[in-house]
C-alpha cells in the first residue's frame, strides 16, 4: 500500500531523480519510473480487482499467475528490484561470499561484467538480463525475454540489467552497448551484497 491507497505501487527511488545522471539522466528515471513503472502498477492493480489475485504477494502472483497479469506483476517486481541497484555513490564491486561466488562461477568480477553486458545486446527485443542464484547454490546468468522474471523459474534474483528501449532510449538512443556499461557503473554492490546475505 503507498500515497496512492492502491495495494501494488512503485518504490519510492533511494536517491534523487537527478542522482545518477549523466549514466541514467533525470529525463529517463522520470518517464521510466514515474510514467512506466507506475503504468504497470496502476494496471496491475486494476487486473487483479475482485480476482483470487488481490489478496496474494507480487511474488505468488509471479509464480502463478499467467497473461497480463503476470506480466504486469513482473514488470512491476523488476524495476523496483531494478532501481533499488543503483547508487549516487555506489559501490564499485563485491567483497565477501558474494565476490568469492562470483570468482567461482565466473573466475572473476571482470569476467561477470563482461558477460552480463554481452548478454544485454545480445538479447533481442525487450528483456532483461539476470544474475541469479540456482537451486545448487550457483550463480548464473540468465537471458529473460519481455517481462521474464527468475522467481518464476525458482531461482533467486540477484541483480537485473533492463535492456527494454524505455530504459535508455532517452539518453543513447539505439546504443544499447553503451548504455548497459554506463548504466553498470551506477550498481551499487553493497545492494547486491545484501540481497545476496539473504538469500
Ligand atoms: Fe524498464
Amino acid at each position: 500500500m503507498d500515497t496512492t491507497g492502491q495495494k501494488f505501487a512503485a518504490k519510492a527511488l533511494p536517491y534523487d531523480a537527478s542522482a545518477l545522471a549523466p549514466s541514467i539522466s533525470e529525463e529517463t528515471l522520470r518517464y521510466h519510473h514515474g510514467k512506466h513503472t507506475a503504468t504497470y502498477a496502476a494496471k496491475l492493480n486494476e487486473l487483479v480487482a475482485d480476482t483470487p489475485f488481490a489478496t496474494r504477494s507480487i511474488e505468488e502472483i509471479i509464480r502463478t499467475a499467467d497473461g497480463a497479469i503476470l506480466n504486469n506483476a513482473a514488470q512491476l517486481w523488476n524495476h523496483n528490484f531494478y532501481f533499488d541497484a543503483f547508487s549516487a555513490t555506489p559501490k564499485a564491486y563485491p567483497e565477501g561470499a558474494l565476490a568469492a561466488a562470483i570468482d567461482k562461477a565466473f573466475g572473476s568480477f571482470d569476467a561477470l561484467r563482461g558477460r552480463m553486458l554481452h548478454h544485454c545486446t545480445a538479447l533481442f527485443g525487450s528483456g532483461w538480463v539476470w544474475l541469479v542464484r540456482n537451486q545448487s547454490g550457483k550463480l548464473e546468468i540468465i537471458e529473460a525475454p519481455n517481462a521474464g522474471n527468475p522467481l518464476r523459474h525458482a531461482l533467486s534474483p540477484l541483480l537485473c540489467i533492463d535492456v527494454w528501449e524505455h530504459a535508455y532510449y532517452i539518453d543513447y538512443r539505439n546504443a544499447r552497448a553503451d548504455a548497459v556499461a554506463s548504466h553498470w557503473d551506477k550498481i551499487d554492490w553493497a545492494k547486491i551484497e545484501q540481497r545476496f546475505a539473504k538469500i
